[in-house]
């Protein structure tokens, strides 16, 4: 294939199939939540159809129906489980393998399974590295329904907060809480606003994974390199 005709979906496709090479020969696998992780996931359910002993943990209820549908063997929610590697995306990673994650507002239940896992490997296109976080996206933060404008309005202190909606109806997470953007810019200490922001009442969880990351696969139109 020419690299002019290389779109975004056929680098989410070779990241998912180059993320495969690290698989654990059986045992049990985190599967994250995205449009990059799906290609992932429909190669583990021809895998498990051909007999190999994997078991997933997903991380939102798109990536449970998912799975379901391929065959693919699910621990139950409550955990705790044995993760050895944790497969998912990221909508913006630095150099130093840090994330911003929670585009597809999963990143609570993401960031529950990444710290059960052994090993997380992030797949990601190209389109999503950048030199610092919070250059191209917001910081997603899951907050309580509970006086979430109390809780939006502490946020102000660190940036812009804007409440999530789809067709003009506020999303809610899996967990049925509310979603803010928080518009901070570059965002020069990572940990530290992972560790601010988390401690303001009503915040569930930050979409901030700080050393949270043990691989990167990325794939771009000249082909598929690991940070
Ligand atoms: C969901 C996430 C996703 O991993 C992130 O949004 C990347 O999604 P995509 O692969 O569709 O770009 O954090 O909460």
């Amino acid at each position: 294939m020419s690299t002019a005709q290389f779109t975004q979906e056929d680098a989410k496709k070779a990241a998912a199939v180059a993320a495969l090479s690290e698989l654990p020969e059986a045992g049990v696998i985190g599967l994250g939540t995205g449009s990059t992780i799906r290609p992932f996931v429909d190669e583990i359910g021809k895998l498990v159809a051909q007999g190999r002993k994997l078991v997933g943990v997903p991380t939102s209820e798109a990536t449970r129906k998912q799975a379901i549908a391929l065959g693919i063997p699910l621990l139950s929610d409550d955990g705790p489980w044995d993760i050895l590697v944790c497969f998912d995306g990221a909508d913006e990673v630095d150099a130093e393998k840090n994330l911003i994650k929670g585009g597809g507002a999963a990143h609570t239940r993401e960031k529950i399974v990444n710290y059960a896992a052994k090993k997380n490997v992030i797949v990601v296109d190209e389109s999503k590295l950048s030199r610092r976080l919070g250059e191209k996206w917001p910081v997603p933060i899951e907050v309580l329904a509970f006086a979430h404008l109390a809780t939006a309005r502490l946020l102000e202190a660190h940036g812009v907060p804007t409440m999530r909606r789809k067709d003009g109806v506020p999303v809610k997470t899996d967990s049925g809480n509310y979603v803010y953007d928080l518009k901070v810019g570059e965002i020069a200490d990572p940990a530290a606003l992972e560790r601010v922001l988390g401690a303001v009442p009503g915040v569930v969880e930050v979409g901030l994974f700080v050393g949270r990351a043990d691989v990167v696969v990325i794939a771009g139109a000249t082909g598929v390199r690991r940070l």
